[in-house]
């Protein structure tokens, strides 16, 4: 791959429902099928040179579903963090979260902390999650935190630019998407990245998320490459 792949590329994870009701099988089949692909597409990304993945895994809004569907979801989150941990020791991929974690439970919130321990030390892709995700939930804990950094003297109302903003995101550390795939043809953000997607590529597919593989990140970083990206200038 050359040096003209995104950067970083973020993936709205949607269609594992669709999947599922198609199979005649409960919805959180769909889910776990969802997360086998989301684990073979990372290892492929690192091995492309992808800098950066972001995935949207349970969004601010997602908890208005069944109960049954949520639980179903948040053993699923569990499950996979267990089993990320044991089965990765040699990968180089490094995982940390994004999103409100502390509205989550008290023990997934020490599975999340020991998996981003294990990771700190590696060097390759970095894959963010976001889960209890939101983008205007994300914006407002950050006006949150820079009210607060105000109030204690340590910024200056006059000193606030977009970089302020962006330095108080959950995305603080890294850059912004260059590229956003959405699965399963539905042509809307979904409260991902409301600030962060002010100048990112789309790719939507129709195919289902359980569905995607290789081939089409693949395309999709290939419909990148040949987009010009012109930032509001000629
Ligand atoms: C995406 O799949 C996963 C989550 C939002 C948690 P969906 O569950 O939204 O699947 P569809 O959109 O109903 O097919
Ligand atoms: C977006 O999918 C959230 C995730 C993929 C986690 P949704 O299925 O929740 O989005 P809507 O409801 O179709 O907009
Ligand atoms: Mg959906």
């Amino acid at each position: 791959m050359d040096k003209n792949i995104p950067e970083h590329i973020a993936i709205i994870m949607d269609g594992n429902g669709r999947w599922a009701k198609k199979r005649f099988i409960p919805r959180k089949l769909g889910h776990r099928a969802g997360a086998q692909t989301l684990n073979k597409l990372i290892k492929y990304a690192d091995e492309i040179g992808i800098k950066h993945m972001t995935v949207y895994a349970f969004s601010t809004e997602n908890w208005s579903r069944s109960k049954e569907e949520v639980d179903a979801l948040m053993n699923l989150l569990r499950e996979y963090i267990s089993d990320y941990i044991r089965d990765n020791k040699d990968s180089n991929i490094k995982v940390d979260m994004i999103g409100d974690i502390s509205a989550l439970d008290d023990d997934i919130q020490e599975k999340i902390k020991e998996l981003e321990d294990v990771s700190s030390i590696k060097k390759g892709m970095n894959l963010h999650i976001a889960v209890n995700y939101g983008g205007r939930d994300e914006i407002l804990r950050s006006l949150k935190k820079i009210y607060k950094n105000i109030e204690e003297g340590k910024i200056s109302f006059n000193d606030i630019t977009e970089k302020t903003i962006s330095n108080f995101l959950d995305t603080r550390n890294f850059p912004d998407p260059d590229l956003i795939i959405r699965t399963s043809g539905e042509l809307r953000l979904s409260n991902f990245m409301l600030w962060q997607a002010a100048y990112s590529e789309f790719y939507v597919t129709d195919k289902l998320w359980p569905d995607f593989n290789k081939d089409d990140l693949l395309d999709a970083i290939e419909q990148y490459k040949s987009r010009s990206r012109r930032f509001g200038g000629r």
